[in-house]
């Protein structure tokens, strides 16, 4: 009976640690939002091309609070929320491998939004994602891009000249992604860029994001592959195959 005690006990304390822990993981406080945005066609390729007609822009991925996600198991999607933001989510937030379908929005409710509405302006799925295209258009990354110059080309950019760019423009160190060269090429493929915010919606450098490696941290489906950008290796920003 007593050892039946004890390993009874073991086993509550062993409990209570995992989920103190994965409390801790999931509820850490946070301190900066990433605008997360990637290339159609680089997402479609790792899709192993199954997408089709991609945007020839831009498109978001997420905004995401950089150390906290999965806050609120009952708190699911619900997309009559938002159905009067759904002409401007398809076009700027579409899920790129599920045309006209919200897994995406689901997925990025569930894993990041339900830890952003912790702040009284991204409190409701409604708030979130209308922030989310808000920011996606203040900061306007394709016309920006496209005013230095970095436009889709079958030739290659130096890492430099894209990084220098965006610098340039709004003054805080961006996280640029890439898919690393295919075997037997040299050049790596220019995938997503991450532009950062403080809570209080100003622009921040990226530094110190989020880990990418972290299995925890971002989608399978979309991520697997992407890496930060090496700035010495030549890149690719393609443009969109016509299919
Ligand atoms: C989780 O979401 C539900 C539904 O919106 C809400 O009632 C509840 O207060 C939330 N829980 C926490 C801990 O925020
Ligand atoms: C998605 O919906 C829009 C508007 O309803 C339509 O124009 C477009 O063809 C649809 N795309 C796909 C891939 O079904
Ligand atoms: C952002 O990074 C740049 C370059 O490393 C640095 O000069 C600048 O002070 C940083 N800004 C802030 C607000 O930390
Ligand atoms: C490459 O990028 C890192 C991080 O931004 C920087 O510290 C380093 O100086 C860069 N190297 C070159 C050759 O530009």
């Amino acid at each position: 009976m007593v050892s039946y005690l004890r390993h009874s006990l073991a086993i509550l304390v062993t409990l209570v640690a995992v989920h103190y822990g994965f409390t801790l993981r999931h509820h850490q406080e946070w301190k900066k939002l990433i605008l997360t945005h990637h290339w159609p066609a680089t997402v479609c390729e790792m899709d192993h091309g199954h997408c089709k007609n991609p945007p020839k822009y831009w498109t978001l991925h997420g905004l995401w609070p950089d150390k906290a996600q999965m806050c609120n198991n009952s708190w699911p999607f619900d997309s009559i929320q938002i159905k009067d933001i759904l002409p401007e989510m398809n076009q700027y937030w579409p899920d790129l491998l599920h045309p006209n379908k919200s897994q995406l929005w689901k997925h990025e409710w569930q894993k990041h939004g339900t830890c952003a509405a912790s702040l009284e302006c991204l409190n409701t799925q409604l708030k979130y994602f209308s922030k989310g295209l808000e920011i996606y258009k203040q900061v306007d990354l394709n016309s920006v891009l496209e005013k230095s110059g970095i436009i889709p080309s079958t030739t290659y950019y130096q890492m430099k000249d894209i990084e220098n760019a965006l610098i340039g423009f709004y003054g805080v160190l961006p996280k640029i992604q890439c898919l690393p060269p295919h075997q037997g090429e040299t050049a790596q493929t220019l995938g997503q860029i991450e532009i950062c915010f403080t809570k209080e919606f100003q622009l921040r450098n990226c530094t110190e994001s989020v880990d990418l490696n972290d299995p925890l941290i971002d989608w399978k489906a979309y991520n697997d592959d992407l890496h930060v950008c090496d700035n010495s290796t030549n890149t690719l920003y393609p443009p969109v195959k016509e299919r």
